[in-house]
């Protein structure tokens, strides 16, 4: 039989007995993690390293995670820490809502819960921030319910073992029904979090290490040899770019203009250097001048700062003016370069930054 012959109603591999006894070799020693066999876990940083990690890699968060559980080592201390705070120390991060909602979420836990995370997914995907994948990996690792933690990783690995070429995204719920069927009864936390890590360091994307892979001889792909071709992908529509002056203002002392952005939307509570509004067609000088937050004898930089978003690419064009420093708007803020660390300037915003200092320093 060939592998794409998959049919639904055929069971999906027996996996979680050889799953598991890799996984007691084999687990990562993360810093949130309970070991092997250790049982259930503290709810409180096993849902601040999930609310982490949505979106972001094992080893970007490690720093992170260290700092807010030495900042804050409850889910009380954290929902009483100010806001800003919070967003100074998420800077870097990206995806800025998980901090709002990460910082409400405690709140609410704290204050209207009792200090206590509810135990099963239904209640947690009511919370902010905790969405399907989120409320199954705290309810089986925090709490050891049963329940399907499926990402990018999980998907790729069930895709694999049962040979489904139908590409990505239209194959998600079959996926996602295979995953379930595949979830045993006992340890769940530890059964998802042994999926993660053979996505993570056996079942790479690009390059699956089969002979080592306790799976090896259930797996479908592999037999049938096209494992590195699944999963199947739908073509992607391209990333549109989007457009936006800096405008780099300067105090004679050497302070730079900040402000800070809504709370709704891109980079939300965020602090930014101005900038006119991000648009898919460049800016031409007069309408540049137009929106500009003051008018200056502006000087355009030379070069271009880029930035990938998740849906979109961003090119910035800076300009740079020096002011008074008098006059200035309510959501204006002057900071000295020594205290830019302190503040909540996002990857890109900090790219900008740089990219003034060091025309500044040249100029
Ligand atoms: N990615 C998301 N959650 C994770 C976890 N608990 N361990 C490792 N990688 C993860
Ligand atoms: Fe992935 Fe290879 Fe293991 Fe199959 S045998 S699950 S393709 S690493």
């Amino acid at each position: 039989m060939s592998a794409s012959e998959y049919k639904a109603d055929r069971p999906p591999p027996r996996i979680a007995a050889p799953l598991l006894s890799w996984y007691r070799r084999h687990a990562r020693r993360l810093p949130w993690r309970t070991p092997p066999g250790g049982g259930s876990a503290d709810p409180y940083p096993v849902w601040l390293s999930e609310i982490m990690l949505q979106q972001t890699t094992v080893a970007t968060v490690g720093p992170y995670f260290a700092r807010v559980m030495e900042r804050w080592p409850t889910v009380e201390s954290l929902a009483r820490a100010p806001r800003e705070d919070v967003l100074s120390l998420w800077a870097g991060l990206g995806y800025y809502a998980r901090a709002r909602n990460m910082h409400r979420c405690a709140q609410i836990v704290s204050d209207e819960l009792n200090g206590r995370f509810p135990d099963n997914e239904s209640d947690l995907k009511a919370l902010p921030g905790i969405g399907p994948y989120t409320a199954a990996a705290i309810a089986a690792i925090a709490f050891g319910r049963k329940a399907t933690v499926v990402d990018g990783n999980v998907e790729r690995v069930v895709a694999r073992l049962c040979a489904l070429e139908e590409p990505l995204p239209s194959v998600k719920p079959k996926l996602r029904e295979l995953a379930a069927e595949m979830t045993p009864d006992e340890t769940p936390g530890d059964y998802a979090q042994a999926m993660m890590d053979l996505g993570a360091t056996v079942c790479l994307p690009r390059n699956p290490k089969c002979l080592l892979c306790p799976l090896e001889e259930v797996c479908m792909a592999h037999a049938a040899g096209i494992e590195t071709r699944l999963p199947r992908k739908a073509p992607k529509a391209a990333r549109p770019t989007r457009y936006a002056v800096a405008f780099y203002i300067t105090r004679p002392d050497g302070a730079l203009l900040l402000r800070r952005r809504p709370d709704q939307g891109m980079l939300g509570g965020m602090m930014e250097v101005p900038s006119t509004p991000w648009r898919e067609t460049p800016w031409d000088e007069a309408e540049a001048r137009a929106v500009a937050p003051v008018e200056l004898d502006w000087r355009p930089l030379p070069g271009i700062v880029r930035h990938g978003f998740t849906h979109f690419h961003f090119e910035v064009t800076t300009w740079a003016g020096l002011h008074g420093g008098y006059g200035v708007r309510d959501d204006g803020r002057w900071v000295l370069p020594d205290a830019l660390g302190d503040e909540a300037l996002p990857t890109v915003m900090r790219k900008i930054i740089r990219h003034g200092l060091t025309a500044d320093a040249g100029a």
